[in-house]
């Protein structure tokens, strides 16, 4: 058992707990996260580690409550007790001096960038960061991601805050501009890496990419997150998450996650139903 030692609400849908974690706060690294079953009756899922204090032994998960798992995770209370979580997994971000950073998060995927942006910025690199969302009341993390950055751009694809249009068209209007960049991370929804990695390999810029498949013991066992990395098959949980994004297989990685989709509706409707009968399960 885990104790939650804080709970708050970023937006309407993301929070960010703080949890007692001791070990993991003395391991953890950039891009790593933890494998976290709420409940009894709830699935074991991955969420990045957005952040710890090794002297105060706490970690921190920001995360959107998009299914039945997130929303259990998010109807406990500060003080209460998650049933289990492990890590640190995965292997941590390659990060090094490189010159100039471009960092690039979509949705919650703003989540998992922000420990990359501030390991960036702790070894020396300038760092840009772009960061959009659907709507402004979706937008996470962007005071904590303007201290961490030598600039920050937004976007909203409604126009409620910032650019109206997707991150995407901020990465164009730079390299328009002949920007030039030594590196870029890129986390979000599969289409936006997608579509943003192919526009940066495009301009020359080395591009990795945080991969979010089904996860499920997270150790490389049950094969849940098989992802086709250069013709090479690898594991997102031990071999990444973040890989090349030059050799990603796009299309691969987007038919295996819509395969659960049917799955995934289900379980949403039933938690919905045991909520509107008032039998929270
Ligand atoms: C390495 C990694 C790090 C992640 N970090 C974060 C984070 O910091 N914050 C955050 O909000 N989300 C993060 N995610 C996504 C998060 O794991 C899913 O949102 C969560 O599993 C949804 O579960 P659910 O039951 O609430 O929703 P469901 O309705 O079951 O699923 C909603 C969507 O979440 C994804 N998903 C569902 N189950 C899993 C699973 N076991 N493993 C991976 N993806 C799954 C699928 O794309 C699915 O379509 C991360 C995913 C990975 C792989
Ligand atoms: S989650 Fe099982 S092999 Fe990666």
């Amino acid at each position: 058992m885990v104790k939650i030692v804080k709970k708050e609400r970023l937006s309407e849908q993301v929070l960010r707990y703080r949890l007692d974690a001791p070990r993991i706060a003395r391991k953890r690294k950039a891009g790593q996260f933890i494998i976290i079953r709420p409940t009894q009756d709830s699935e074991r899922i991955p969420l990045t580690i957005a952040g710890a204090n090794p002297d105060e032994g706490w970690i921190e998960i920001i995360f959107q409550v998009v299914g039945r798992t997130t929303f259990l995770l998010s109807a406990l209370n500060e003080g209460s007790y998650v049933l289990d979580l492990a890590g640190p997994l995965g292997k941590p971000t390659h990060v090094e001096k490189f010159g100039k950073a471009l960092c690039i998060g979509g949705g919650v995927g703003v989540a998992p960038l922000y420990p990359i942006i501030c390991a960036l910025k702790a070894a020396g690199n300038e760092v840009v960061s772009i960061i959009g969302a659907r709507s402004k009341s979706l937008l996470i993390l962007e005071n904590e991601i303007k201290d961490q950055s030598d600039r920050i751009y937004t976007a909203t694809d409604d126009g409620s805050y910032g650019h109206k249009g997707f991150v995407s068209d901020i990465f164009n209007s730079l390299n328009n501009a002949n920007e030039i960049f030594d590196v870029a991370y890129v986390i979000g929804p599969v289409m936006m890496m997608k579509v943003v990695s192919s526009l940066t390999i495009a301009a020359g810029i080395k591009t990795f990419a945080s991969l979010n498949p089904i996860m499920i013991d997270g150790t490389g066992m049950c094969g849940g997150c098989r992802v086709t990395v250069f013709n090479e098959t690898k594991f997102a949980c031990v071999d990444g998450p973040e890989f090349d994004a030059a050799g990603i297989d796009w299309k691969e990685l987007m038919n295996r996650l819509n395969s659960y989709k049917l799955f995934e509706s289900e379980a949403r409707q039933k938690q919905h139903s045991c909520r509107l009968e008032g039998v929270d399960k």
